[in-house]
């Protein structure tokens, strides 16, 4: 029996409900609209001029942040996204027919489309993050939930995220929990407030210049609770 499930999301778009984590890879409000206002508009993908314009996700699940980046953007992408469940580049290709035709590379999966491409880094991200010697100019955080994929959101991986990083890179994720924005501090980043999609209040940028609203650090101050880092997190689900 799979681990996994294809739904569809109130905009139409299609998602996928993981039973390992026990929660949907997207808000069921809509993967494609969330998709776009999370990390293509929250990472200012239209603003940059460079060729290719490099992009790395954490956690390629369906697909849709390949997809949804290329439709709006159309200047050419390369595009570098981390995915542990093999399955899931499967369940990709049953969702959109563009990944019919990935094919299988070193270490994962590539794929060519018109002037853009995607290389899919199978396995841990913890590791094979370790592997990777270009900066990026934009980085998708779309890991599930920091409650249930704990490892994706700790001081030590944003810390590797840092160094994939230059001056201008804005990394966005759909977060605002009080541990995963200490994290982010503690590894360096300076973050600002945007307003999350849809009923969600608040979501997070993080940058290597400028400076950390004060709202945010007034807020953390006030909060006792721990960044999340290796050292207190118990064993992801496999
Ligand atoms: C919220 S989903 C990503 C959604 C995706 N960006 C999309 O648009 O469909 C999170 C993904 O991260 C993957 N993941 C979780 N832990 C991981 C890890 N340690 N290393 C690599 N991928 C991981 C999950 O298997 C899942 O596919």
């Amino acid at each position: 029996m799979s681990n996994f499930e294809i739904i569809t999301t109130d905009d139409g778009s299609p998602s996928v409900y993981s039973k390992i984590y026990s929660e949907a890879c997207h808000n069921l409000s809509g993967a494609y609209q969330e998709t776009l206002y999370n990390f293509v508009q929250g990472c200012e993908i239209n603003k940059l001029d460079h060729r290719p314009i490099k992009i790395l996700e954490v956690g390629f699940g369906t697909g849709m942040g390949f997809i949804c980046t290329i439709e709006n953007c159309p200047k050419p992408i390369r595009f570098v996204s981390f995915e542990k469940h093999e399955e899931m580049v499967e369940l990709a290709k049953e969702i959109h027919p563009l990944y019919k035709d990935l094919r299988k590379v070193p270490g994962g999966y590539g794929l060519q489309a018109g002037e853009s491409e995607i290389l899919i880094l199978i396995g841990d991200a913890r590791d094979r993050i370790k592997e990777i010697k270009e900066q990026f100019d934009a980085i998708y955080q779309d890991a599930f939930s920091p409650r249930k994929n704990k490892e994706l959101w700790t001081k030590q991986w944003f810390k590797d995220l840092y160094k994939l990083s230059h001056d201008k890179t804005i990394l966005s994720t759909y977060s605002s929990s009080v541990s995963i924005r200490k994290a982010l501090i503690e590894s360096g980043w300076l973050l600002s407030n945007r307003k999350g999609h849809g009923n969600k209040k608040l979501a997070t940028i993080a940058k290597r210049t400028g400076e950390t609203d004060k709202e945010i650090i007034e807020k953390l101050k006030r909060s006792s609770v721990e960044a999340l880092s290796d050292e207190i997190i118990s064993f992801p689900p496999n």
